[in-house]
């Protein structure tokens, strides 16, 4: 189709606000996949997304859809849910002309659709306005229609109203997606200037790139250079996604499609990095490149010292695979070697550990997250949080406990505030996200953004099991919160431990001084000797039991300590 009828789009929506089905009715409803084809959502296909139910990597689709019998291609680009992956939604939103701001009817705008609407205003893109779930008995299009014009400042005046779920109102958005969206400037003489919005690692054929032509256009064979990591390649193959590879031969300014080109590592072919011509280069790259920052550590350690070589190899495969994966290796002499590991957030080291565990089939030890300390200094967030009136009280006391520096409120509408707080990213990488939820009954919502480092007051709490200092145990914190930190870890961890064959002390100090002490009573350990009798399968299942139990336990000297141990500091109440 001519580029006039070219149409490139996302979707902005909340998690849980019906992205995925909204886009599956419009696959469907242009043909674009068979009902029958579909798993659950075509677009989330990874099964970790699926059972999760968030979105984490990028995709595409091209749908042909005929409007007044003129022929039009409209590529959907979906972007990830999460806060986690903010820049690679910017880079998608940089990659469209428009997007359908998708809102449930029933509940209304969320701190994190304004984050990305902002983005997408930044990027002057179209926004189309569309209230999702009106089947519901709950649903409020006008009260939404009026929030998102009032907090927004976006005329609602011709916001669609669709049952993503009913197929109620998807040909309405597919015309309006034409008429509203422009298309793209046709700038099909200039050198190639391609920006890349995802990219994924192939076992057969080496990293697939997902790209937007701003610029120019590519061809099989071409050579091509990318302008951050400084690498070239030929273009073996280039195609569409419709939405599975298709190849073709040539792709013009305006279109949306992939490139593989024997790439060995996503890192050398980042999201948000220029693709241009070897020999004809763009003068610049496209705008908005970024390094992808780690803000959440922890340290991974195979419970079976034989299985490190193992977690390297899984490591190296992931980071194939992920370029914001950052790891190196580490040892104690409580835990012996794994690796010290970065992420972008919480939601990011869930997942690599889960797929390590899965994928790769290692059992792994997790200590707790942490944040990057300089000495006597520590990272800062501003935190903004939207939530109906009636919980900004227990909002405001979370913010305060957590060392939040109060920064300002507004209301948004008559029913919802906006409150923002300077808070330590330590304080939140653990239970925040969970404590806004059950104080707001679910209703509040939140996100970030770093603002550097600060100055604090922190010490370091030790805490010595049988005698020794465990380091994965130890804890920056400030040193108002040590002695309540401390003895609340220490009846945590006799929790959590199992009783010994001897008695067991369990102390927190700072330095050499002990600020809270608990200590383990010794206990015989045979499970067998409560089964009365012959029941063999009591017996195995006891058995089965106990050796999942031990799964998770890391030997520290004499001492079996369980995961949740080294998750204790996150949550003590
Ligand atoms: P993420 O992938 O986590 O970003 O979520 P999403 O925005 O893609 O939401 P998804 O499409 O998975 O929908 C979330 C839930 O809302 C699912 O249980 C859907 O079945 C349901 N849902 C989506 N659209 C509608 C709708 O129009 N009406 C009703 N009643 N439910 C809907």
């Amino acid at each position: 189709v001519p580029i006039a009828n070219i149409r490139n789009f996302c979707i902005i929506a909340h998690i849980d606000h019906g992205k995925s089905t909204l886009a599956d009715k419009l696959l469907q409803l242009t043909g674009t996949i068979q009902k029958r084809e579909m798993k659950e959502q075509f677009l989330d296909n990874m099964d970790l997304e699926r059972e999760r139910g968030i979105t984490i990597k990028l995709q595409a689709a091209r749908m042909r859809y005929v409007l007044e019998s003129e022929p039009y291609c409209l590529n959907l680009i979906d972007t990830p849910g999460h806060v986690d992956f903010s820049y690679e939604v910017s880079r998608s939103l940089a990659a469209c002309e428009g997007a359908l701001l998708v809102v449930d009817a029933s509940q209304g705008v969320e701190a994190q659709t304004l984050a990305n609407v902002y983005l997408a205003l930044e990027n002057n893109l179209e926004i189309i306005p569309v209230l999702n779930k009106i089947d519901l008995p709950g649903a409020e299009p006008d009260r939404v229609s009026r929030d998102i014009e009032e907090i927004i400042g976006l005329d609602c005046s011709d916001a669609i109203h669709c049952s993503a779920k009913e197929g109620i109102g998807i040909t309405d958005i597919l015309n309006a997606i034409i008429t509203r969206i422009p298309p793209p400037k046709d700038t099909a003489g200039s050198p190639l200037r391609a920006l890349i919005f995802d990219s994924y690692y192939d076992p057969y054929k080496g990293v697939i790139v997902y790209f937007r032509i701003v610029d120019g256009t590519i061809k099989k064979g071409d050579r091509i250079y990318f302008m951050a990591s400084g690498k070239d390649y030929v273009a073996d193959e280039i195609g569409v996604l419709s939405p599975n590879q298709l190849p073709v031969n040539e792709l013009y300014s305006g279109e949306v499609g992939y490139i593989s080109a024997s790439i060995r590592s996503v890192a050398d072919a980042r999201v948000g990095d220029t693709i241009t011509h070897f020999r004809r280069r763009a003068e610049s790259s496209l705008p908005g490149y970024e390094e992808a920052r780690s803000m959440v550590f922890c340290g991974l350690f195979p419970v079976d010292a034989d299985q490190f070589p193992e977690l390297r190899d899984a490591l190296e495969k992931l980071q194939l695979n992920d370029a914001a994966l950052k790891f190196e290796p580490e040892s104690s002499s409580a835990m012996g070697f794994g690796f010290r590991c970065g992420f972008l957030g919480l939601l990011h080291m869930e997942i690599v550990q889960e797929r390590l565990e899965r994928e790769y089939n290692l059992t792994l030890i997790t200590t707790a997250p942490s944040v990057v300390y300089r000495v006597n200094c520590i990272n800062g967030d501003t935190i903004e949080m939207l939530t109906p009136k009636e919980y900004i009280g227990s909002l405001m006391e979370l913010g305060q406990e957590r060392r939040g520096e109060f920064k300002q409120m507004n209301f948004i509408t008559e029913n919802r505030a906006s409150i923002i707080y300077e808070l330590p990213l330590a304080e939140m990488v653990g239970d925040f996200f969970d404590q806004l939820k059950s104080r707001s009954k679910g209703y509040a919502s939140m996100e970030y953004t770093f603002v550097g480092y600060r100055e604090s007051e922190l010490v370091k709490l030790d805490i010595h099991i049988n005698g020794e200092p465990v380091e994965p145990l130890a804890t920056i914190v400030h040193k108002d919160k040590a002695y309540a930190v401390g003895r609340a870890l220490t009846q945590k961890l006799k929790e959590l431990i199992p009783r010994q064959m001897f008695k067991l002390p369990i102390q927190a100090c700072i330095g050499s001084k002990v600020i809270a002490s608990e200590s383990l009573s010794a206990i015989r350990k045979d499970v067998l000797s409560k089964c009365y009798g012959g029941d063999i399968t009591r017996k195995k299942k006891l058995l089965k039991k106990q050796a999942e139990g031990k799964k998770r336990m890391k030997a520290i000297g004499k001492v079996e300590v369980p995961q949740e141990a080294f998750m204790a500091v996150l949550r003590l109440e």
